[in-house]
């Protein structure tokens, strides 16, 4: 668990979701998608119930290479990072993850402290050796964050995206957890 002010003196608590927060969160998914071009869904394209998302919550919670992250403010969601690792045994050591934010809370630390602390969570899982993203290779800000906390770019795959006609590519980055 951690704490961020903010320069309106809000307090962000970040921390590990529970089953109880799914409704809270299928509201927070609802508003992102017509927020950013940068994420795999658009507004509207997400419907996952409560009961579903109660489902992945436990999950997270429960399995040693899976978490989400939540940033609140109060109750209110305004910001996720959820990392699933692999099923198998010669995956389970690795895995991907996808972060943001609700866009009036950009450029304010918190993405950065969100990713600081699932990498600070990998190391100490005794699971985990390798942490995979995939990012539009024109969010300059996601790049930036992630090339600033170590993250390297292992490779490029083109038209990961179709938005309104046009493709863009992605850039898959890691980071070796040792
Ligand atoms: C990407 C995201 C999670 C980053 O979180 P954030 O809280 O906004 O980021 P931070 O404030 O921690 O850091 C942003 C940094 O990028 C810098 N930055 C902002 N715009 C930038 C740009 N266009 N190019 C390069 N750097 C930029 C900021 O100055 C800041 O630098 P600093 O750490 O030296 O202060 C958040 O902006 C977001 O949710 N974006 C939309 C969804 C998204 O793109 N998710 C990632 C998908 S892979």
């Amino acid at each position: 668990m951690k704490t961020i002010p903010l320069k309106d003196g809000q307090t962000v608590l970040l921390r590990e979701s529970i089953k109880s927060d799914a409704s809270e969160l299928v509201d927070y998914l609802q508003k992102i998608g017509s927020e950013s071009d940068f994420l795999t869904f658009g507004p509207g394209e997400l419907s996952v119930s409560v009961s579903d998302e109660e489902a992945i919550l436990e999950e997270s919670y429960t399995a040693k290479n899976k978490i989400m992250l939540l940033a609140l403010i109060g109750n209110k969601v305004i910001g996720c990072l959820h990392f699933t690792g692999g099923v198998r045994a010669r995956t389970r050591h690795t895995g991907e993850f996808g972060v943001s934010l609700l866009k009036n809370y950009w450029d304010q630390g918190i993405g950065t402290t969100m990713v600081r602390e699932l990498i600070q969570w990998a190391k100490d899982s005794s699971v985990i050796r390798k942490l995979n993203l995939r990012v539009r290779s024109d969010n300059d800000r996601a790049i930036f964050v992630y090339e600033k906390l170590g993250f390297i770019q292992e490779g490029l795959i083109t038209r990961e995206f179709c938005i309104s006609g046009q493709f863009f590519d992605c850039i898959y980055m890691g980071l070796s957890i040792d």
